[in-house]
Parts: structure tokens; sequence; C-alpha cells
């Protein structure tokens, strides 16, 4: 027997009594199945919705890539902390290697946390951030999401950018302040809280005066914004000089109460978002709305996968993700305005992933 032959009977003996398997390092050709769990707070909820066909995009090809075959379900929690209980314990029953979590309730992770280190299967938890209380009970816990502070100054930049460019058209009343409202997204989720907060503080830190008019929350929702934005352009008139939305699906709620109370175009106000989903980049590309902040959900499930795919095989997670205390991987984002609108209608589709 060759050297060369020697070595790869080794390393095919010890991968066995090593338990690895073909998966991730194509040492032998037994294959094996990994299964991944994942859980949606609300499957109609675009931006999740897009995520979720990510996922599924990249899991198809990193299947194709590699010797091993994954299985991945999803289950929609429906908005109830209950169904998610109930869909984890399944999960866990079934013996799934992995399981990822988009919170229904981000303050009670704690007794899914529990179950799942009982059964010693790690979690990966998006988009909805346990607290940090609840991401120290166990170190087999992961968080994958967007840097909410930077989307908010980016949201605010987008709102300077415009003022500074044409300040007649957006300080309307000329009064030298912009007439803000703000629709939140749901109370108690990390981004709604903190987009409100940077958006306006953002401005204010570069010298601009503002002056809110109202803020209220929209559960992320479009039909929601049209309804709050309906109200306040009853109540305020032509005074709305900027629209601050925490996402696009309230921003495009925004433009229907807009485009349904016939506002002309010199009274139109800013309007941002965040999010880049489709319908949003289609406004900004009309020029209904100014404006939207790239969350990379590209990105983000490529951190997904690739955690629970290491997580699973048994691989070193510094090699496939950059996480920062051993637990969280925030993404950044991209201002998207009418100037680089083009880039985003036509990203490409994923392509490979390594
Ligand atoms: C936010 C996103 C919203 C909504 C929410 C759900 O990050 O901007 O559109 O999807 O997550 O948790
Ligand atoms: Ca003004």
């Amino acid at each position: 027997m060759n050297r060369v032959k020697k070595g790869a009977l080794f390393l095919v003996t010890l991968s066995f009594l090593l338990g690895l398997t073909s998966c991730g390092n194509k040492i032998n050709e037994e294959t094996k199945e990994i299964k991944i769990g994942v859980t949606l707070y609300k499957g109609n909820d675009t931006f999740i919705n897009d995520i979720r066909k990510e996922i599924e995009a990249l899991v198809k090809n990193k299947e194709e890539a590699e010797v091993c075959k994954i299985t991945i379900d999803f289950v929609d929690a429906n908005g109830s902390v209950i169904n998610q209980g109930n869909q984890i314990d399944r999960f866990i029953s079934r013996e799934y290697d992995v399981i990822c979590v988009n919170l229904v309730d981000r303050t009670a992770a704690a007794t899914i946390i529990d179950k799942a280190k009982d059964a010693d299967i790690p979690l990966v938890f998006f988009n909805r951030e346990p607290v940090e209380e609840d991401m120290n009970r166990w170190n087999k816990l992961y968080y994958v999401g967007a840097q909410a502070e930077q989307s908010a100054r980016m949201q605010g930049n987008i709102v300077i950018k415009a003022f500074e460019t044409d300040k007649s058209a957006v300080d309307k009343n000329g009064d030298g302040k912009l007439q803000y409202v703000i629709l939140e997204g749901e109370l108690g989720h990390q981004d709604a809280a903190i987009r409100t907060e940077y958006c306006v503080k953002s401005v204010m830190e570069r010298g601009f005066e503002l002056e809110r008019l109202a803020d209220e929350s929209a559960n992320w929702q479009s039909d929601q914004g049209n309804e709050k934005m309906t109200n306040w352009i009853k109540e305020f008139g032509n005074s709305i000089e900027v629209v601050f939305s925490n996402n696009d699906e309230m921003a495009l709620g925004a433009v229907y109460a807009l485009k349904t109370a016939q506002v002309p175009k010199e009274h139109w106000p800013v309007v941002v978002g965040v999010d880049g989903i489709n319908e949003a980049l289609e406004a900004v590309k009309d020029g209904t709305m100014e404006g939207t902040v790239l969350s990379d959900t590209q990105v983000q499930a490529t951190n997904i996968v690739n955690i629970a795919y290491a997580l699973a095989i048994g691989q070193s997670l510094e090699e496939v993700s950059p996480i920062r205390n051993g637990k969280y991987v925030l993404v950044p984002h991209k201002e998207i305005t009418k100037e680089n609108i083009d880039d985003f209608i036509k990203r490409p589709k994923i392509k490979e992933i390594k």
C-alpha cells in the first residue's frame, strides 16, 4: 500500500472513530441525513417569507454540493406561543439535529431553550432576538439578525440627503423643521424599538430640527399602516413632511393611504422603509417612496443555513460565520434610493454558497 492510500485509510478509520460522516468533509461515501427544523412566528410576514425562500434555495444548493441529504422542515406558529411550543416538542421528539427559531414571543425563550438543552439540540434563533439573559442559559444558542441601529441611521441619512438636495421639496412649509410621523413595528420587537429611537436621533444629531406629529404601532402590517396614515392625513392634512416606517410593508400601507387621499405630488411626504421587499423596490423606483434600507435576507439566510449545517455535522462555526461573542451574527444593511435602485431590482439570485 502506498503512502497516499495508507493516509486515506487512516482518515477513513479516524472519521469512523470520531463519528464523522461524509457530509461536509467527503471523507467516506457513507451518507447521512441531516434534519433541520424551522419554526416561523408568522408565515404570512413578507420579510420572513423572503428569508424562508432564501433558506430553501440555499439548502437545495448545499445539498447538491455536498454528499449528504438535508431535510429542512418549516412550520408556521401563526403568532401563537402555544403552537410554537408544540412544534419545538415535535422537532425534539423526532430528533432533529438543529432547530431554527423565529420566536413568537422574543421575551419568552426560556422554556424552549431548556427543552432543547435537555435534548442537546442546538438552537439558531433568527430575526426575533431572545433577551440576553435567555441567550446566556446555554452555550449552544445562536442568533442571526440585522444591525437595527444602522438601519435607522440609514433611514435618517436618506431623509437628510433628500432634504439637502431640495430643501423646499421636503420642508414644504419652509419653517426649517421636518414634521414627521412614525409607523412603528410590533411593540416589544428589538428592531421596532431601536429603529424608532435612532431614525429620529440620527437626524437630530446631525443638526436638523424635527417635529413629531404622531407615532403609532402598525405591527409590521401594510393594512394597519394604511389605516394609521389615513387618520393622520385627515388630522394633519398636508403638514406631514416625512414618514419614517420601521418596515416596508407599513410604508407601502402609508403610500396606499396617500394615493387614496389623492395627495398631490407637491405635498407628497418623504416615505422611508426598511427591508427591501420587492414591492418597496418598485415604490422607490416610481418615486412614491424616497428610499428603503435593505435588510439582506440572502446574507441572513446564508448565516442561518451555514450555522445550522455546521452544528449538525460538528464543524467549527468560526469557519462558516463571523460570530460575535460566540453567539451573534448581525448582518449589515444597505441604503436604497432612486440612485442605486437598479442594482437591487436586478439583483441576481443565489448561485452557490460554500
Ligand atoms: C423585522 C422586519 C419586519 C418583520 C419583523 C418580523 O426585522 O423588518 O418587516 O418581518 O422583522 O419579526
Ligand atoms: Ca417643515
